[in-house]
């Protein structure tokens, strides 16, 4: 799993599972609010540019599929949930998004219809508030929250079309929108420089290629075993089971599609490099057999505790901090321009989790759960223990050797894996507080 609680702390709820890494995106300055009465930047290019493709395509006959219910990824479901996840300032612009997301051939319907020019009005005019509100040193800490749990919501929605999830096909219509793919540049673009400038960038520049390998084995051998933070020795110590219920609701975002985004990369020239991630894919499927598969013990840890195994089900209750992870991860997992700092990244997580799991396994034993309620940790304990080797010295070294020059995209990666895996953690464990003192799980009423 990728997204829970990461690091020297809670855990890896949301992180590299597919892992990206965005690198040099230093970006595109936030889009201005589309004038009143004209139509925003983002509509004008991805309208024009689908009048010279027009090809006025009858929508798909309605066929006799039946799909599997959709979870509030795709409706509007979540906007009514009290206070985890998806309340905000932002709920209306949200309702638009999805309103945009679920019409077919948006680009070509963004043309013509009034209503839907509307609610693209409205949803830009937000993200750019949000934009605003999210990086700006001086905003309020409530306000920077729902706005970037709004920005990460919707980059979330864009990002997640990339894979495929056993559902109606129509859900796919509008996966290679210019409009959406505009839409995700405008956030993707200042998110990315507000999380790059967090980094000294400039320091990493200076490394030669023997102090990057150095970096990178000095620090993997403290990440692999790293001194318990406050989080996790609050969940080995008194996170009650409907906390722990939590952190597998929360968690599943990733876990039930594990490894997703890291099948993104396996692609192209054939060397010794790309066989390695390979490897690593192949365990993590369970070398192609179901019952093996990581996120099959995922699933079974969440039917022992009660918890639903739809894919994506609990998205409402996943903090900013654990979507700007897996938002990352897609990031990186979708360019190839950030193939090392991907790669950085993939190996600080498979270094890392083991004593990530550890924690996870130990709150398990403490509150008597059975095998089935934890044994995906005690899988990954071992297994990851090897990847983690792996990565180490058959991916980010031999990378820093082929690329000589851009060798500090894999330290980049490294750290910034480790940076927004600690954020998610942090992030996380607040709610899993809350519901150990409320002793209900507000998985139960999704
Ligand atoms: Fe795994
Ligand atoms: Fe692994």
């Amino acid at each position: 799993m990728r997204s829970l609680p990461c690091s020297s702390q809670v855990g890896k709820i949301q992180g590299a599972g597919g892992r990206e890494r965005a690198c040099c995106v230093r970006a595109a300055a936030p889009s201005a609010p589309p004038p009143s009465g004209r139509r925003s930047a983002v509509q004008t290019a991805a309208t024009s540019a689908v009048k010279a493709t027009a090809l006025a395509e009858a929508p798909p006959a309605t066929t006799a599929f039946t799909p599997r219910p959709v979870t509030s990824v795709l409706t509007l479901e979540g906007l009514k949930l009290p206070s985890y996840g998806a309340v905000s300032d932002f709920s209306k612009a949200e309702a638009c998004f999805v309103q945009l997301l679920s019409t077919e051939d948006l680009d070509l319907r963004l043309r013509g219809d009034k209503a839907l020019k509307q609610a693209a009005a409205t949803l830009e005019a937000a993200v750019q508030a949000a934009v605003t509100q999210a990086f700006s040193e001086n905003s309020v800490a409530s306000k920077a929250k729902a706005a970037h749990l709004f920005l990460q919501r919707t980059l979330y929605r864009i990002n997640r079309l990339v894979l495929f999830w056993y559902d109606d096909l129509k859900n796919y219509s509008n996966e290679r929108s210019l409009y959406l793919a505009q839409l995700r540049d405008s956030i993707e673009g200042p998110w990315q420089a507000w999380e790059l400038s967090q980094i000294d960038v400039d320091a990493l520049k200076t490394l030669s290629t023997d102090e990057i390998k150095e970096r990178i084995r000095s620090q993997a051998a403290v990440d692999v075993d790293p001194p318990l933070s406050a989080a996790a020795q609050y969940m080995r110590q008194d996170m009650t089971r409907d906390g722990y219920r939590h952190l597998l609701a929360v968690g599943s975002l990733d876990g039930l599609a594990e490894a997703s985004r890291q099948s993104r990369v396996c692609g192209g020239a054939a060397n010794e490099v790309m066989c390695a991630i390979f490897r690593v894919l192949m365990e993590e499927y369970g070398t192609g057999r179901y019952n093996k598969k990581h996120s099959t013990f995922f699933a079974k840890m969440m039917t022992e505790l009660g918890l639903s195994t739809e894919p994506e089900k609990y998205f409402d209750l996943s903090p900013w901090q654990c979507l700007a992870s897996a938002n990352h991860n897609f990031l990186l997992t979708e360019r190839r321009r950030h193939y090392l700092r991907y790669n950085g990244g993939l190996t600080f997580f498979e270094v890392n989790g083991p004593s990530v799991y550890r924690t996870y396994l130990a709150a398990a034993q403490r509150l008597g759960l059975s095998d089935d309620a934890s044994g995906y940790w005690e899988l990954h304990i071992k297994e990851d223990e090897r990847h983690g080797r792996q990565m180490v010295e058959d991916v980010a070294v031999k990378l820093v050797d082929m690329y000589p020059n851009d060798a500090w995209e894999v330290l980049l990666g490294y750290d910034q894996e480790k940076m927004m895996g600690e954020r998610a953690g942090a992030g996380s464990l607040p709610d899993i507080q809350a519901v150990d003192k409320a002793q209900r799980t507000p998985a139960d009423a999704m």
